[in-house]
């Protein structure tokens, strides 16, 4: 038997047992007569004692062991004199008697504890052992609890976990897919699924009424500190329903999560608005409602006072920061830098202070009268103390700069805090997005996603008028969600292709299989898929998804562990039919 006991079970109601543990070498401290050994494995750290007096030749093989050996020890649990409140073990040590090197390990190339100091690149291509490492380890068990909390919930509610296929067809719309080759089929390719939209629509025409999957999708797109090509979907779709319906479940298993993993009741009905709403607010359509500092739009009362930047823009909109009126130059100086860089494009940054005495002072005091200086103030709600900080320009952009203002003010002022959350619902998405560059609408969401059937009669005249019923869920300021209610409509659904510049040779080569598959009943449909790495980076506080994976790949999409992406055999490339063209 390896072990009587884990490395994290043992208390002072074990006191004078007789134990045996296995595990890796944390550290040794050898302190002369005695040596002090902490044990770990994943439950925990146990310390372990060697006596120099009672046991000379154990001791001195103690002195030997490395950090990470793999050791067996059996010994007696005793009370510990320096009780250690840290460690679930903290207040007793095992005095050995017995040990057993079962492995030898290599210096690793990184201290493995919470603080270590190996740098990412190291610890990725170690991930094995970086995922010895307690915080590391943890949340993987996080995601781990929330997995089975989300099952749970999803079986208790009637949905059925079914598995779809991961080697697909090509779609044109959305991100640049992964292919595979065929070797049976030599040119042609298969490609990995961005997500099993078609596949879980095709289960309820199927008639599976509630279907879900905890699901691996792949997207060939730009990476970021929230975004992997291979991520995981808790996935999902339901027959029958309408938006609310399916807001209602998942608001319900939102709050399911919390308060199984987190221990946080959320009472109240999460906000609802509307896509316009929150570009018109936050600037943003996943705005971090954790802090207020909505924007204010002041274009009509800031025009034809002579200052051409306010006269000659699109859009003027305010913020307001409550108790900056004291920023220093400098402060204002970094904050205009911040909202210059190409990123953000915004062209300046006007700035009024509200004094303590109620009066305003503003970078364009030139342009503008104490009075209307401070109706401006009035306008955005500013106390003494505040601070007003104004961008202008093109509609659009401005909105967006001044979200992304807004969001490093409210870093800067301690609102964006890791352990509250703000979950909201973002609804009445546009079903269509003009792209400048090919000059044609795209689907915001998908193909599949309903018009809202009051604005279907624009479809024609003015498609970017046409509201979807589509809905996001969003928790800090990240996209956690998106849904929506499918059409089911081969008609409706042919009139979207169109619209989206499709032939109907083109629809029918690309999605066949759904247009036929409507002309047999289907019924009303709509779903919604979860970001589950981003939800449990959420829940674990941290803005990175990759702490949440166990194999993640790097920003560049490699995993240098295994050294992937990799060249092939000239054998499997003939195999596969494919030369590798030389990219200069
Ligand atoms: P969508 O494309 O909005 O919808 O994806 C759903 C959620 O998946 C997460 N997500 C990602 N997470 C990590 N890395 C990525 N590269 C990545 N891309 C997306 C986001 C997002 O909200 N089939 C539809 C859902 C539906 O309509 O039911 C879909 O995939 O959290």
């Amino acid at each position: 038997m390896y072990r009587t006991h884990t490395c994290g079970e043992l208390g002072l109601g074990n006191k004078g047992e007789k134990v045996t543990l296995s595990g890796w070498v944390q550290r040794s401290r050898d302190l002369g007569g005695m040596t002090f050994t902490d044990l770990r494995d994943r439950y925990g750290i146990t310390q372990l004692v060697f006596n120099m007096e009672t046991n000379g030749s154990l001791c001195e093989t103690a002195r030997g062991l490395g950090r990470e050996y793999v050791i067996q020890v059996s010994g007696i649990v005793a009370e510990r004199s320096n009780k250690n409140p840290r460690l679930s073990t903290g207040e007793i040590e095992i005095i050995v008697e017995e040990l057993k090197v079962l492995n030898a390990s290599e210096i690793p190339p990184f201290t493995i504890e919470e603080n270590t100091d190996g740098g990412d690149e190291l610890r990725m291509k170690y991930r094995y052992l970086d995922l010895r490492r307690s915080n590391v380890r943890a949340n993987i068990i996080l995601r781990h609890k929330m997995a089975q909390a989300t099952r749970s919930f999803l079986d208790g509610h009637g949905f059925i976990e079914v598995e779809t296929p991961v080697l697909i067809k090509s779609t044109p719309e959305g991100a640049r897919d992964f292919v595979v080759p065929s070797r049976l089929h030599n040119g042609d390719f298969y490609a990995l699924p961005q997500s099993p939209q078609t596949f879980k629509q095709l289960l309820m025409v199927a008639g599976f009424d509630k279907y879900f999957q905890i699901v691996k999708c792949f997207r060939d797109e730009d990476l970021r500190a929230d975004r992997q090509p291979e991520f995981t979907q808790i996935d999902c779709e339901m027959s029958f329903v309408e938006q609310d319906d399916i807001l209602e479940v998942f608001e319900g298993l939102t709050k399911h999560l919390f308060k199984e993993v987190k221990g946080i009741d959320f009472e109240e009905k999460f906000p609802r608005i509307s896509y316009s709403e929150a570009m018109n607010y936050y600037g943003s359509d996943k705005p971090d409602i954790r802090f207020g500092m909505r924007f204010t739009e002041l274009s009509a009362i800031v025009r034809g006072k002579g200052f051409v930047v306010f006269d000659s823009a699109e859009y003027v909109g305010a913020i307001c920061a409550e108790g900056c009126a004291s920023y220093t130059r400098k402060q204002l100086d970094e904050l205009t830098d911040y909202v210059k860089r190409p990123q953000i494009g915004a062209k300046g940054l006007v700035y009024a202070r509200v004094e303590s005495d109620g009066s305003v002072k503003s970078s364009v005091d030139k342009f503008y009268s104490p009075d209307e200086l401070n109706e401006i103030a009035k306008e955005v709600n500013a106390s003494p103390g505040d601070l007003i900080l104004i961008l202008a320009g093109d509609h659009k952009k401005t909105l967006t700069a001044l979200g992304e203002l807004r969001l490093e003010m409210g870093r800067r002022l301690g609102y964006r805090d890791h352990n509250s959350y703000a979950p909201l619902w973002v609804i009445d998405f546009p079903l269509l997005e003009w792209d400048e560059e090919t000059q044609r609408y795209y689907a915001m969401h998908h193909p599949f996603t309903s018009p809202k059937s009051e604005d279907i009669e624009y479809m024609g005249s003015d498609p970017g008028r046409v509201r979807a019923n589509a809905y996001d869920l969003v928790i800090n300021g990240t996209e956690i969600g998106g849904g929506s209610i499918r059409i089911h409509d081969s008609s409706v659904q042919s009139l979207m292709f169109k619209t989206l510049g499709f032939t109907p040779e083109e629809a029918q080569y690309q999605f066949g299989f759904l247009l036929n598959a409507f002309r047999y009943g289907a019924p009303p449909h709509g779903g919604i898929a979860f970001g589950f790495d981003r939800l449990a980076a959420i829940f674990g506080g941290s803005d990175s998804i990759r702490d949440f994976i166990a194999f993640p790949k790097n920003n560049q999409a490699r995993d240098t562990m295994i050294e992937t992406p990799a060249k092939i055999k000239q054998e499997q490339l003939d195999e596969l039919g494919i030369e590798i063209k030389k990219v200069e």
